[in-house]
């Protein structure tokens, strides 16, 4: 089938991969040149594992335009993947989708499909339908809503063979044409009406996200009453009717889709007066919980004034370069406004990194030269490097070796007897008191 996929982002470019790996012909289209330009040549603009080999196997396959007219002329389904960022009152801001609606209805010269792959509240697909009959081309468009549940780090994975494919779709031709294109993924299929296929994406995202805040909550408590969240996780997460993921405790969820979509749906509930309040719940627990670490190193100085911090970890999670709401973006600006002197090393996130902080962080080539003469550690992301390290280069390399894991990569005993101070989330501390003497810290708190 000859398919367009609108926007060439985390998801947009992984869906084109895939679906050229299928055996579908694929145009893939977006606003920004410098992002075309580079897939044009072959060079990745995200990192994601798998995608590269992917899309050198089917160049044959797949091509990359500006020129949205030729994108949508003679397209048989156009897929949505634009970005739908969120608005200063926390709803989702839909202005790509229907701009990149718009051009494809004025310019496909065909009956065509198009499918909302972007996350958008629900109604907006019965809007779009509404507003591209009231165009009167003279062609017939189907609007169909197919929800993305990949995630950043797994997404040609999580796309080759996801739990489920959402078809949300008010007649049985779109859903025909929704199944022929991903009829050679051989997964399951949930066929829906579009409303419910909008709602499932939110109240799939937003259940993690409590998930994620709850564990946290826990973790908290734990800090206060001795219990270790890491066992108490792994109780609770062999009941089938838990599960383990997403119980994972830490400094909170990060990226472009947890945090706004709960938001938006929350606006959404608010603006229908029901007011969703485990969902809010999930949102305060998370904002608070990105600055922990923070909270914690204040037992240690009072304030971070010509201190050196390492900061471990930049981006939002292990396995992507996207640092959009990753808690570095909460805990650098606060060091940084109290004076500290920061260090920063992420295996492939610094390039984006630097863009937003191109002066103010000295950027690290390795975990060593970020640890060096360091007077507080914090680790923000879990990368594999992190969690393999040998952890007595804190206490070699550190001027005063504390660490505040806030990813819990280490397990305790590992960092017991190896001369640093361990604070991670929902677990004992360890090493308190053994840096003596000269390592007495400032603002008059000894450890
Ligand atoms: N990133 C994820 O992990 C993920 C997972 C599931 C769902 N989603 C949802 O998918 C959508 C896209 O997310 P993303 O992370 O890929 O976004 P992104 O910001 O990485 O990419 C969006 C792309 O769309 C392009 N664009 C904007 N307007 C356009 C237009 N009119 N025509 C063509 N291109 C245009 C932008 O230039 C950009 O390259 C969002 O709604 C998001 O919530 C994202």
């Amino acid at each position: 089938m000859k398919i367009t996929i609108a926007g060439t982002g985390y998801v947009g470019i992984v869906t084109g991969a895939c679906m050229a790996e299928t055996g579908h012909a694929v145009t893939c289209y977006d606003i920004d040149s410098i992002r075309i330009k580079k897939l044009q040549d072959c060079i990745m603009p995200i990192f994601e594992p798998g995608l590269e080999e992917m899309l050198i196997r089917n160049r044959e396959r797949i091509s990359f335009t500006t020129d949205y007219k030729e994108a949508y002329r003679d397209s048989e389904a156009v897929i949505i993947c634009v970005g739908t960022p969120e608005k200063r009152d926390g709803s989702a801001n839909l202005k790509c989708v229907y701009a990149a609606v718009q051009q494809a209805v004025e310019c496909a010269q065909r009956d065509c499909i198009i499918v909302i792959k972007s996350t958008v509240p629900v109604g907006t697909g019965d809007n779009l339908d509404k507003a591209v009959r009231l165009k009167n081309t003279g062609r017939h468009f189907e609007i169909a809503n197919n929800p993305e549940f990949l995630s950043q780090g797994t997404a040609v994975r999580d796309t080759m063979k996801a739990s489920r494919i959402v078809i949300g779709v008010n007649s049985p031709e779109a859903e025909k044409v929704l199944k022929d294109i991903y009829d050679r993924l051989g997964q399951e299929y949930v066929v829906t009406d579009r409303r419910s296929a909008e709602m499932i994406k939110y109240a799939s995202n937003d259940f993690l996200a409590l998930k994620i805040s709850y564990i946290n909550e826990i973790a908290n408590l734990c800090d206060f009453i001795g219990a270790d969240v890491e066992d108490v996780a792994l109780g609770m997460g062999l009941d089938p009717r838990i599960g383990n993921r997403f119980l994972k405790a830490g400094i909170g969820y990060g990226g472009s889709c947890f945090p706004k979509d709960t938001k938006a749906l929350h606006w959404l509930a608010n603006f229908n007066d029901c007011e969703l309040k485990t969902i809010k719940a999930a949102i305060d627990v998370n904002e608070n919980q990105k600055i922990k670490l923070i909270k914690k190193a204040r037992k240690y100085y009072d304030s971070f004034r010509d201190l050196t911090v390492a900061i471990l970890g930049l981006t939002f999670k292990p396995g992507t370069d996207d640092f959009r709401e990753a808690p570095s973006l909460q805990n650098i600006p606060i060091l940084l406004e109290d004076g500290a002197k920061i260090k920063a090393w992420d295996p492939v996130g610094m390039d984006n990194f630097k863009k937003a902080y191109p002066e103010e962080i000295s950027y690290c080539g390795s975990i060593e030269e970020a640890l060096k003469d360091a007077d507080i550690c914090f680790i923000l992301t879990e990368w594999p490097e992190i969690v393999l390290m040998d952890v007595s280069r804190f206490q070699l390399l550190m001027r005063k070796p504390i660490v505040l894991d806030g990813r819990n990569c280490f397990k305790l005993e590992e960092a017991e007897g190896n001369g640093f101070i361990y604070e991670s989330i929902g677990r004992r501390i360890i090493g308190q008191g053994s840096i003596a003497g000269e390592h007495l810290l400032r603002g008059e708190r000894a450890v």
